[in-house]
């Protein structure tokens, strides 16, 4: 049986690899920012872009899983719904100028790098892979 190599974070399927490595690019600057201690407007503007790319990442991933009935859909929507909260918590730790802003983004990147991606992305990407071939099975009969 063909073994897959993950590299890191990577959960195996290049659409999702891309948009998750997008992601962790600007979160990264955004951490960045809030270091160097930039102003509210700076930080609110970066994490807005974040916060688009992140729900059209979540709506691209739940569309597939609809369509193909993907299994642990339930599940993955529901770590979805946490990740935005965790968003939404920075988003507050902006406005209100709260000393955990540093604490609470690195926590989100981590979430983001060794849990969602390896304990819910990965499997699904697997799913994916296998009703592709699945599909592709089919119609070569
Ligand atoms: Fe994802
Ligand atoms: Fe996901």
């Amino acid at each position: 049986m063909k073994r897959r190599k993950y590299k890191g974070h990577t959960v195996g399927n290049e659409d999702m690899d891309a948009d998750h490595k997008q992601l962790l690019d600007l979160l990264e600057a955004f951490y960045t920012l809030a270091l160097d201690g930039a102003d509210e407007f700076a930080l609110m503007n970066n994490l807005q872009i974040i916060i688009e790319l992140l729900l059209t990442h979540i709506k691209y991933e739940e569309d597939i899983m609809d369509r193909i009935g993907y299994a642990r859909a339930a599940t993955h929507k529901e770590d979805h719904e946490d990740i935005i909260k965790l968003f939404l918590s920075i988003e507050k730790d902006v406005k209100t100028a709260n000393v955990n802003l540093i604490d609470d983004t690195v926590y989100l990147i981590r979430t983001l790098k060794s849990e969602h991606f390896i304990r819910h992305d990965r499997p699904f990407a697997a799913a994916i892979d296998k009703h592709r071939r699945r599909c592709a099975g089919n119609s070569q009969e």
